[in-house]
């Protein structure tokens, strides 16, 4: 199973438009690398790939990446795409494959309907690219030959959905992991993530790679950066430190581990961090554009 992070960035992106944050300042000097935001290309054969979230920034990202152009007049390598959450900065990119060009969009009815519900999502026709619900624990070809399951990870609904109420530890279809498994080895994709319940533990003990929500280093980091006004949790991101953490919470989980939808204020961005070094010293990558591994 070969993967291709399109983006490892969180909503906004590394530089975000509008953030003079030291680690925007240093992705737009260059001092770091800049990254889109987050999406994850996988593939059996390296010449047929599906995409996991389509970011905003796709269309670069795409051009950036030589294994997504296309080889013919009008054509494309994406089979398919998955969307695991209604976010923006996982369904927006659709935008940007309008061109009637066939692949599947994949994902929870409860996704379909965020697509459904909003008319512009027409402009990706349907006669030629099909919207596929997908049943939650129900295993189904990705791509010939890759199987994926989805399954319910703590989450809310997507934020520009949100009441005056709301729940940040739904169990249901709004946010959802990925299974990915060819027969010979086992993947999980889980970009956002509340919280690690026991029982999200033991649905993805089997990993053999993980690529997990590395949105902020820890809960009060915007509030702390002066950046927002939310912790982590209430935007359905666990943080990477803590008791609590998702560093602490998966240590036991023998795969190979990497962050992806890290948020610029991420301390984790900075390669000479104190922050980096922990989570490197723990096992984890931390993910960057462009990036291949294979499993
Ligand atoms: C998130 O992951 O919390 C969202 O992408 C936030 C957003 O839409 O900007
Ligand atoms: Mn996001
Ligand atoms: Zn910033």
């Amino acid at each position: 199973m070969k993967f291709l992070v399109l983006g490892a960035a969180a909503g906004g992106g590394l530089p975000q438009w509008n953030c003079g944050c030291a680690n925007c300042n240093d992705a737009r000097a260059g001092r770091i690398p800049a990254s889109g935001q987050s999406s994850l290309a996988v593939s059996l054969d390296g010449r047929s790939w599906a995409v996991l979230n389509a970011s905003p920034d796709i269309r670069q990202q795409m051009m950036a990446s030589p294994r997504m152009h296309p080889t013919a007049l009008r054509d494309t390598p994406v089979g398919s795409v998955l969307l695991t959450n209604g976010d923006i900065d996982h369904i927006a990119g659709l935008l940007s494959l309008r061109e009637q060009t066939p692949f599947t969009i994949f994902a929870t009815h409860e996704i379909q309907q965020v697509l459904a519900g909003n008319r512009i999502f027409d402009a990706v026709n349907r006669q030629v690219v099909p919207r596929v619900t997908i049943a939650l624990e129900t295993p189904f070809d990705l791509l010939p030959g890759l199987s994926a399951t989805l399954f319910a990870v703590p989450g809310k609904v997507p934020l520009f959905m949100e009441g005056a109420q709301v729940q940040t530890d739904l169990e249901g279809e709004q946010t959802v992991g990925v299974r990915l498994q060819d027969g010979r080895k086992t993947a999980y994709y889980i970009p956002g993530c509340a919280t690690v319940t026991d029982k999200l533990l033991g649905q993805i003990a089997d990993a053999d790679a993980l690529f997990f929500d590395g949105t902020l280093w820890d809960d009060d980091e915007m509030i702390r950066t002066g950046t927002g006004v939310k912790t982590g949790r209430r935007m359905g991101h666990i943080p990477i430190s803590g008791p609590d953490g998702s560093i602490a919470r998966l240590a036991g989980l023998k795969a190979a581990k990497t962050f992806i939808h890290i948020n610029n204020t991420n301390p984790i961005w900075q390669p000479d961090s104190a922050q980096r070094a922990f989570v490197t010293g723990n096992g984890w990558q931390v993910a960057a554009d462009g990036q291949e591994t294979e499993i």
